[in-house]
């Protein structure tokens, strides 16, 4: 039953995503085009899409904004790659990789303008205040993106980031979208104020759990399946949780050779592989109990709103518990 109703949501929002990301100059839009095809979980249309279900809203509205979210994804996706750089992405090359760091820029450019193109056509006659907060969520999570990306930046070059500042920039980077998006199915599916609220918390609760996840997995999944390199987080110095709580429980020697080889762009595989080996000893269990932490406090906030579509529901809870239990 999950299984058709999420077929169903892909089906559309894959449509509407070929309709809109066409046009006559060939190699900019096969390459904003290609990690479309490349694959994805599709995770944020999704949940947007059962936000609005859930509150008894309009699909063909929900599938516009939903494609809008996934639009923009995207776009942080290239150019996350440049910044990070990574060559590897849903299975393929990245975008900057394939197509040169210029091209892969303005892919990302395209797409961010798309974005609004097929929100605006989501938000078609709605009531206008509604068409101002829809975008001024958008807006605002795009500003706030931004804010994280730079802060996982600036912590590559520190050694003293604490566990309350990595959940502020992870809030920021990955958070803020997800929660963007309930909150957005729910305002355009014509919920009440206070389970737009809910909804939105959710949102960001569930968002966390997912960075916190995505960080475990950039150290523990098979590469293959999760189609994005391992240890790149370790190559650049980035301050995951996994990271922070070793460096805060390692021996003086094991600490060592972490700062030697995090943020060290020469290490070889198998000198990230052996930093991971003792990262993971000092912090795996932590993470996930961390991680679910932020799920069990998101399925909390799922469960106040008022549920007009029982379907929708376990659909959004199904989703939250495949976040925490991926592999890929
Ligand atoms: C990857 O997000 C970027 C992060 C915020 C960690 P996803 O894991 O949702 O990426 P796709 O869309 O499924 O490829
Ligand atoms: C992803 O951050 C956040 C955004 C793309 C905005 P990461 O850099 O941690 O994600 P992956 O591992 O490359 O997908
Ligand atoms: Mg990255
Ligand atoms: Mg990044």
């Amino acid at each position: 039953m999950i299984d058709s109703y999420f077929d169903e949501i892909l089906r559309d929002v894959n449509s509407t995503i070929a309709k809109y990301i066409q046009g006559d100059v060939k190699e900019l839009y096969e390459a904003s085009y290609y990690l479309f095809k490349a694959g994805g979980k599709r995770l944020r249309p999704l949940m947007l899409v059962c936000s609005s279900d859930l509150v008894g809203g309009d699909r063909k509205r929900a599938i516009l904004a939903g494609t809008a979210v996934e639009v923009l994804h995207t776009f942080t996706l290239i150019h996350d790659d440049i910044m990070d750089q990574d060559n590897l992405r849903r299975g393929m090359p990245t975008v900057h990789v394939k197509y040169g760091i210029p091209m892969a820029i303005l892919a990302g450019d395209l797409l961010h303008a798309k974005a609004f193109q097929i929100l605006n056509d989501a938000l078609a006659g709605l009531e206008s205040s509604k068409i101002t907060r829809a975008f001024q969520i958008f807006t605002e999570s795009i500003l706030i993106i931004s804010e994280g990306q730079a802060l996982d930046m600036q912590f590559e070059n520190r050694q003293d980031v604490t566990e309350g500042e990595y959940i502020d920039m992870i809030r920021r980077k990955t958070a803020k979208l997800f929660s963007a998006s309930t909150a957005l199915g729910a305002l355009i599916g014509g919920a009440k104020e206070e389970e737009v609220k809910k909804l939105e918390e959710f949102g960001l609760l569930i968002g966390i759990a997912f960075q916190i996840v995505d960080d475990i997995l950039g150290l523990t999944a098979n590469e293959e399946e999760l189609g994005k390199p391992l240890y790149s987080d370790i190559r650049e110095g980035k301050k995951t949780i996994l990271v922070i709580k070793a460096l805060e429980k390692a021996s003086e020697e094991e600490k060592r050779l972490i700062l030697k080889n995090l943020g060290n762009k020469s290490a070889s595989k198998e000198e990230l592989r052996d930093t991971a080996e003792i990262i993971k000893k000092y912090s795996l269990e932590y993470a996930y109990d961390l991680a679910n932490k932020y799920y069990t406090q998101a399925i909390d906030k799922l469960e106040s709103v008022e549920w007009k579509n029982e379907l929708a529901g376990k659909a959004l809870k199904y989703i939250a518990e495949f976040i925490v239990k991926r592999r890929k």
